[in-house]
């Protein structure tokens, strides 16, 4: 697989590749959609202002509740509030499942700032197992606990990636590491900071990344 050189390595973890974001970008303003544990990841991301939003009340959110129900809330602000809520780089690791993820990275960019970015995680399952759908985990589940489940996070980010981003507004690239960051840039300069992604092929992305 094509490795982002340079920047990135295959031995980051998540919370590495939204700090490099952070550093490069001069970001302030960080979400992060599903936290469970704040000390796994985000009280790992520094110099920034941190939001986090759980539907789980273990998880010790900002915000409990849902993805939804958190954009639902802020798109009931005035707009000079919904201005303010704005974030510069919204980390996606809420519900892994493809269509609240498109939801999510939906919603993400009309709460974006300028030159904002988006990571999503879990963008490269390890095996076919791990991509299981939430419906069918749902189904099974008693024969599949234990195992780490990514779900099918991958497939809307393809879609985002080859549907919704067709003109290239956005760069989109995976970082192949920890489960497979996937990355959204709405710089339209990002191409030159980021040089690498440019020669990121789809052909590459299902030969490698996805392995499912
Ligand atoms: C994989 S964990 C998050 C891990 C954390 N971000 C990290 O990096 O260590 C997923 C979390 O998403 C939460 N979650 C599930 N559905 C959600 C939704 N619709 N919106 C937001 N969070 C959700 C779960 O309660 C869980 O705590």
């Amino acid at each position: 697989m094509i490795r982002i050189r340079k920047y990135l390595r295959d031995n980051m973890l998540r919370a590495d590749v939204i700090n490099l974001l952070i550093g490069t970008y001069g970001y302030k303003r960080y979400l992060e959609i599903g936290t469970s544990k704040r000390d796994e990841n985000f009280n790992k991301i520094k110099n920034v202002e941190g939001f986090c939003i759980d539907p789980e009340a273990d998880a010790e959110p900002d915000f409990l509740g849902t993805s939804d129900q958190y954009f639902s809330f802020l798109d009931q602000q005035d707009a000079e509030t919904r201005q303010k809520s704005k974030y510069d780089i919204i980390f996606i690791d809420g519900m892994h499942e493809d269509k609240q993820v498109r939801k999510d990275i939906e919603n993400s960019l009309r709460y974006l700032n300028p030159n904002g970015a988006i990571v999503l995680h879990d963008c490269s399952p390890e095996d076919e197992r791990a991509a299981t759908p939430y419906d069918e985990l749902k189904r099974q589940s008693t024969r599949h606990m234990g195992f780490n489940w990514n779900g099918d996070v991958y497939k809307a980010f393809v879609h985002y990636k080859w549907e919704v981003n067709k003109d290239n507004r956005n760069t989109c690239f995976t970082v192949d590491c920890d489960f497979g960051c996937g990355v959204i840039l709405t710089d339209p300069r990002a191409q030159e900071i980021f040089p690498a992604p440019a020669a990121f092929t789809m052909n590459g992305y299902n030969a490698d990344t996805m392995r499912v």
